[in-house]
């Protein structure tokens, strides 16, 4: 197992956030190696013990539960280096003396610094075997920049040993999507255009833009979370059954998706699109501000898109893909859609009335899995039977512990697990969709439509988010 992890970005917030505690919690549960070890890398000019005295309050606010001796035994491990990113010869003074041993290097920093710090890093003889490569999303802006990123680092470092985080797939309910399409006969005879009217994938998020106004104004909704964990969830949904779960047979099929994407034109911008920003409004009964990025920016914050998959098994069938900030609150869904009953039999309700099937599958804040039937609940004299919709709801039992996404990623890529990573290719195909996207938003001047924060969206995101997709969004917490 690797040893070493060289920490870029560690005085920024997913590094404080989420990347130092997963850390602590593999310690602490013994997944570490006895001989584990931290380089922290970052701007600022702190020393070793400057940066444990900033770290240590956050660990214990992440991980209440974490003993002093697993934090200390941490922060131990850690050393700091200050570092200019623009610099390759200053990444590689930073990473000296490390190099002898197997070296992870985890880049959460704006990707308009990979180029310069993975020149660094190679100079340094930090990406050369057996070394790793971890990068955030995103990789690069559009086609064009992420073709730059992975055709400069593909020059200095081999694929099988780069791993692309897409946070989403370290999440235990989505890995479930997986177990739930391919380990169940019921759902894959159903799993096509002949039954299924529509998907709807909803990430929805209460919380605002806050504090990452610089990335943000460059990305907007649209780059930040449709092409990265939106597309990661449709390739799930609609890829077809892998040979194996080895990495690349998975990684495989969902390129496979993403290749089947019809591009969005600007003809029809208008009707498969739309996009919004927040203005003033209330969540939870808190006032919350609009989103004012900086001049020049004209990002959304919420984008509706319809996607279509040209391929065998979806021609005809609508992915609507939504997700926003400031929304009434944190939930993240799939909602599967069946078509009508071939031929109905009932008098109430009358035919076109009746519910569709529907099965959602609840990804957060909790995980559960609905099924919507229609049935007779009481019991009617014979000839009139009454139907009505009846929601069978199962939770998904989560254990005493469970991982958070960054435990899981970082275990795999310690271990060399390339299933939950995305491959070149797949970051290629996403932009390339994406691009058709902002281009027909473009071509058609798409308006960006104001919706007060604490609402779904845009009035014209109705069309995106009916009623029934929503239903019951409000049982999660924000
Ligand atoms: C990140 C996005 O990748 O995912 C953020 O950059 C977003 O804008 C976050 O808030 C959502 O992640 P989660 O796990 O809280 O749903």
């Amino acid at each position: 197992m690797h040893d070493t992890l060289l920490l870029f970005g560690a005085t920024g917030d997913l590094a404080q956030r989420y990347l130092f505690p997963s850390l602590l919690r593999l310690l602490g549960d013994g997944l570490l190696p006895e001989d584990f070890k931290v380089r922290a890398l970052a701007l600022s000019p702190h020393d070793t013990e400057g940066f444990r005295e900033i770290l240590r309050p956050r660990l214990q606010q992440a991980h209440p539960l974490a003993t002093a001796q697993d934090i200390e035994s941490l922060l131990q491990r850690i050393d700091y280096r200050s570092v200019d990113l623009r610099n390759a010869d200053s990444v590689a003074e930073a990473v000296s003396g490390l190099v002898d041993r197997h070296c992870v290097s985890y880049l959460a920093i704006p990707p308009g610094l990979y180029i310069s710090t993975c020149e660094g890093l190679a100079k340094g003889g930090a990406l050369a075997a057996p070394h790793r490569l971890m990068l955030e999303k995103p990789i690069g802006s559009d086609s064009e920049s992420a073709e730059q990123i992975l055709t400069t680092i593909g020059g200095w470092i081999d694929e099988d040993r780069v791993f692309r985080l897409d946070h989403y797939l370290g999440k235990a309910a989505v890995q479930n999507l997986i177990a739930l399409r391919f380990g169940n006969t019921l759902l894959e005879a159903v799993w096509n255009r002949n039954y299924i009217e529509s998907v709807h994938i909803l990430v929805a998020e209460s919380e605002g833009v806050d504090g990452r106004d610089a990335y943000y104004a460059r990305s907007g909704a649209l780059r930040d979370m449709i092409q990265s964990h939106i597309l990661q969830l449709l390739c799930l949904v609609a890829m077809e059954p892998p040979a194996s779960l080895e990495a690349d047979r998975i990684r495989d099929e969902k390129v496979k998706v993403l290749r089947s994407l019809r591009p969005l034109d600007a003809a029809n911008a208008a009707r498969d699109s739309v996009r919004g920003r927040y203005t003033a409004g209330t969540i939870n009964g808190q006032p919350a501000q609009a989103y004012q990025p900086p001049e020049g920016s004209d990002v959304e914050t919420f984008a509706g898109v319809t996607a279509h998959i040209d391929n065998w098994r979806w021609t005809g069938v609508p992915f609507h893909l939504v997700t926003g900030k400031r929304l009434p609150e944190r939930t993240s869904r799939v909602v599967v859609t069946l078509k009508p009953v071939t031929h109905w039999l009932f008098e109430r309700p009358h035919r076109g009335q009746a519910t569709p099937n529907r099965l959602v599958f609840q990804l957060q804040p909790q995980e559960n899995i609905e099924l919507g039937l229609m049935s007779s609940l009481a019991g009617p004299e014979w000839g009139a039977l009454e139907l009505q919709p009846l929601e069978l709801e199962l939770s998904v039992p989560t254990g005493l512990h469970r991982r958070i996404a960054y435990e899981r990623l970082f275990l795999d890529a310690f271990n060399g697990n390339h299933a939950l990573f995305v491959r070149d290719d797949e970051v290629r195909a996403a932009w390339h969709w994406i691009d058709s996207v902002a281009d027909a938003w473009k071509n058609a001047r798409l308006p960006l439509q104001p919706y007060p924060a604490g609402q779904w969206g845009p009035e014209a995101a109705a069309d995106f988010l009916p009623g029934d997709v929503l239903a019951d969004a409000s049982d999660g917490q924000a």
